[in-house]
Order: structure tokens, then sequence, then C-alpha cells
């Protein structure tokens, strides 16, 4: 897995030296005897997302954002489950639902909530997901330019764009869970700094099976890794050499398709990170303290 710099010192760099370290990691790989690099975190969203990287190996590329989507779905789901939000009752959102990852995103929770609100700039691009949600199976879909739509949400899925964060702790309802997959974060960090109440996560750790031993300390627990280079394992796992995930498309097939594979090799969601650090099950009982009591009372009607 190809990880030649920290994110902070990437994002200052012009792509073509990022291409350019990325590349010399893949032959250093491919020497070695790889047979499929994976870009993970940082590296699989600059510039094209993987294209011009695999053009210049003799190895296949893949991003791992079909599982990092499929994780992050698992992990929302669990999280609501953590904080007792009965999802068929529940109001869902997703933030940059007119973009790549986020109408897959919507597409994947539509036959699970009651509710979902897309939320994005142009109004015209969310009317075209509205109607491929509708068809995944969601009874009542909305569409929404302002972020002020969110205080109706149980449940975020955030993945736009934006450069700065765009999800500030006055938009948010008390007791919802926020998954924030955008990279940079559009979950401001003063959410977390002053808003107990709600659990804000950025995807899933994956528990890997076996007694894998990475030898490189990444900040997770032992046999946790992220869901970008869980999807390279399971592609050596399968020997499916070849361009998994490459570009800024990602399809609705392609996520559920790793996700089955996942399922197949015991890969399976370990835990929930946020802020570049696991969550424990205590911090989640504290957030569950600060709930505002009338979501709870509604919360508990719903059972
Ligand atoms: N965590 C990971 O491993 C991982 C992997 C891949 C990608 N990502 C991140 O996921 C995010 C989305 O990627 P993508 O490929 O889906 O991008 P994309 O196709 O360009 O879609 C981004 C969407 O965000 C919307 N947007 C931009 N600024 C906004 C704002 N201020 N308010 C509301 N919506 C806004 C855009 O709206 P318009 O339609 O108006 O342009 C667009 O629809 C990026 O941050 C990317 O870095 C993370």
């Amino acid at each position: 897995m190809a990880c030649p710099f920290t994110p902070q010192r990437m994002l200052s760099l012009p792509p073509q030296t990022v291409y350019r370290k990325i590349v010399q990691t893949g032959k250093l790989a491919q020497k070695h005897g790889a047979k499929i690099l994976g870009l993970g975190a940082f590296t699989s969203v600059v510039g094209d997302a993987g294209i011009t990287i695999a053009q210049q190996l003799d190895i296949p590329v893949t991003t791992g954002d079909s599982y990092t989507v499929a994780v992050a779905i698992d992990a929302v789901k669990a999280a609501a489950q953590r904080l007792d939000i009965r999802l068929s009752r529940a109001t869902a959102a997703v933030v940059g639902a007119a973009g790549a990852i986020g109408n897959v995103c919507a597409q994947l929770l539509a036959p699970d909530v009651a509710e979902i609100i897309l939320i994005g700039r142009s109004e015209n691009r969310l009317n075209e997901v509205k109607y491929l949600v509708e068809r995944a199976g969601c009874p009542a879909v909305h569409i929404d330019t302002r972020m002020d739509a969110l205080k109706k949400a149980d449940v975020v899925i955030t993945v736009s764009s934006a450069v700065d964060s765009i999800i500030e702790p006055e938009h948010l309802k008390s007791g919802a869970v926020v998954c924030d997959v955008a990279r940079p974060r559009d979950v401001s960090r003063r959410v977390v700094e002053q808003r107990n109440d709600v659990l804000v996560i950025e995807g899933g750790m994956v528990a890997v099976p076996g007694e894998v031993q990475f030898n490189f300390n990444f900040g997770f627990p032992p046999r946790m890794a992220f869901a970008c280079m869980a999807e390279t394992m399971i592609l050596a796992l399968e020997r499916r050499y070849e361009n998994f995930t490459l570009g800024k498309e990602i399809s609705l097939a392609q996520v559920q398709e790793i996700a089955a594979l996942a399922k197949k090799h015991g890969f399976r969601l370990g835990g929930f990170r946020s802020f570049e650090r696991p969550v424990t099950s205590e911090a989640i009982d504290i957030i569950k303290q600060h709930i505002d009591p009338s979501i709870l009372t509604q919360r508990n009607g719903w059972r």
C-alpha cells in the first residue's frame, strides 16, 4: 500500500510531485513482487484518483474507495443502533448527494430509512439523484441546498468536495450520528468540541481476518485496517489483480461486489474512528447521556 508521506505534506505539494512519489513507491512494490497497488487515504483522492498512477505502473491499482463506501454505510448503521436510532423510523441526510460517492451512499441507505434529505448545491443535479434514491426504495426523498436541513436528520453521511468544513455545531440534531467521508473533512472540529450529544465518525475500522501483523503503526489497534487498505487485501485474496476502483466514478454494483467479497473472506466492521482516533464504547455512552430528553422519548416510542 502506498504511503509515501503525511497527508498535510501531500496536500501542500503539486499533484505531479505526489504522482511521482507514489509511482516510485509502486515500482518498489512491483520489484518486491506485489501484484496490485492500493492507494490509501489522501493518495486515493489526489488528481484523477489513481488513473495517471495506474498508467505508469505494470501492476493494477485500486483506490479502495468502493470498500470505503461499503464500510461507511455499515458503520453508520452500527452507530445508529448504538444510539438507539431505529433506521426504519429515522430521517437520513446525505451532504454532497449529487457527487460520485454521495449518490451511491444515498442509494445504499434508501431501503433502510424512513426518509432521506439530499443536500447539495444544485437543485437540478439533486433532482436527478432523487429519482435514483426513490427507485432504490426510499419512500420519502427531499432535496435541499441549506445545511440547516440537517436539523431534521438522525443519521448523516457527508461526502462533499468542499475545501473548508461546512457542518457546524448549530446544524445538527441532538442524538445524531454523522459519518464524515469527505477529505478534507466536512465536519468542523467545533462540532466535537461543542456538541457532546452527537456522534461524529469517519467511517469504520475494518477487522482483518487471521493473525495479521502489519509491522506499521498507523494508529489503529492490532489487526485493524482502513477500509481502503482492506479493499486491496480482499482483491489479492481473490487473485483479482485488476484496476477495481479507479477514477472518480464509483458504481453501486462495485460497492456491493466488494462488500460481498469482504464478507466471504471474513473482513468485518471492527469499530468506529473519529478525528483519527478510535471511538471507545465509553465515549458513546457519554454521548447518550447528553442527548436531549425529548429526542430520547421520541426514539423510545419507535420501539
Ligand atoms: N475517505 C476516503 O477514503 C475517501 C475516498 C474517496 C473520496 N473521498 C472524499 O469524498 C468526497 C466526495 O468525493 P466525490 O468523488 O464524490 O466528489 P464529487 O463527485 O466531486 O462530488 C462532490 C459533491 O459535493 C458537492 N459540494 C461541493 N461543495 C459543497 C458545499 N459547500 N455544500 C454542499 N455540497 C457541496 C458538489 O456539488 P456540485 O454538484 O454543485 O459540484 C458535488 O456534488 C471528497 O471530499 C473526497 O476527497 C474520501
